[in-house]
């Protein structure tokens, strides 16, 4: 593949023919089905100061977190309205310890025992992730956010590595969790070079999902002033990363969906097949700012799950209430 040449071109044949040949390959292999999950942003406290959140630990904005009620409750609503994934995601807070989160996953589980639980927790240690894949976790979400140390350094403060964030990838992936790895387009510092590493890292690991989106400057953060990721070229990698990685779970990201109206649509045509509206309880959605203007009502809230049937219908696809899971 001419990764450069794909990224670059302007011949509009070309990019079409991207487009189609990954969404032929996409319903090879799943059929013109689109994957549910709801979103539940468990916490925005964050022990991390990554330059580009919003939600860093330097950040000033109000902070929140819920509590195992107010996480069930948001899975009940869920439930009713067909979701059969949950995907809790966070900062880095250390209120949720291992005793504290295992006891969430397992209430989850033991009242939706048909339900996928993923998580998107950070990093953790490996005895960490093992206990959370005990207590029922399936899946874990964590970007690699770059696959080269350089650029890694560039978006991270000194104390975070590259090394250390691939450790606990390949942890995840050693003790069975189906693994979510991906990165930010137009990160500041980003290059064709970054990129073709990236689609490396894609092929080799093989990560069982891979969530891109556009960077989109996020107020008080050191790159607020940063111009945002181009949403053309955000599908075109979601094309290629498709055809690299026939089977991976490509989930149309928000981020796409707050630079686009249509963003998702043209996600599922560049070969998503995943999306993830938010199920987290209406008052906290917007302290939630991983970045400016995010996109939490309209079809991105899980309400409107009936509002994404209809959307995804009308471009041929339909939207099951099933797991989801990785199809070997
Ligand atoms: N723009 C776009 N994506 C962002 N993320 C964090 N901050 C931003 C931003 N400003 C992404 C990161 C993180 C995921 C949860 O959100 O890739 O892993």
């Amino acid at each position: 593949m001419d990764i450069e040449y794909l990224l670059t071109t302007s011949d509009p044949v070309a990019v079409d023919e991207l487009m189609r040949e990954a969404c032929r390959v996409r319903d090879a292999v799943y059929g013109r089905r689109v994957f549910m999950r709801g979103l539940i942003e468990i916490s925005n406290h964050c022990k991390n100061n990554c330059l580009y959140c919003g939600i860093r630990r330097d950040a000033k904005c109000r902070r929140y977190r819920l509590s195992k009620e107010q996480i069930l409750d948001c899975c009940r609503t869920g439930y009713g309205l067909g979701f059969r994934t949950f995907v809790m995601q966070g900062g880095e807070d250390a209120w949720y310890t291992d005793e504290v989160m295992c006891d969430i996953v397992e209430a989850v589980k033991r009242e939706f025992p048909d339900c996928a639980v993923t998580l998107s927790l950070g990093e953790r240690g490996r005895e960490s992730f093992r206990r959370l894949r005990e207590a029922g976790a399936d899946r874990y979400l964590l970007r690699h956010e770059t696959a080269d140390a350089d650029h890694y350094r560039r978006l991270h403060p000194a104390e975070m590595s590259l090394e250390h964030r691939m450790q606990c990838l390949h942890d995840l992936r050693d003790l069975g969790y189906q693994v979510g790895a991906g990165f930010m387009v137009g990160s500041p510092g980003q290059t064709v070079e970054t990129l073709k590493k990236d689609l490396a890292f894609i092929e080799d690991f093989k990560p069982e999902m891979v969530g891109i989106g556009p960077f989109i400057p996020a107020a008080g953060t050191p790159f607020e002033g940063e111009r945002a990721g181009s949403v053309e070229i955000t599908l075109r990698l979601l094309a290629m990363i498709r055809l690299l990685h026939p089977h991976v779970l490509l989930p149309a990201t928000s981020a796409l969906g707050t630079m686009h109206p249509q963003g998702r649509e043209r996600a599922i045509a560049a070969g998503a097949n995943v999306v993830m509206p938010n199920l987290s309880p209406q008052d906290t959605r917007s302290l939630y700012s991983i970045y400016n203007n995010k996109l939490s009502t309209g079809s991105e809230a899980a309400e409107s799950a009936a509002d994404i049937r209809l959307r995804m219908a009308a471009i041929g696809m339909e939207v099951p209430e099933d797991r989801g899971d990785f199809v070997n």
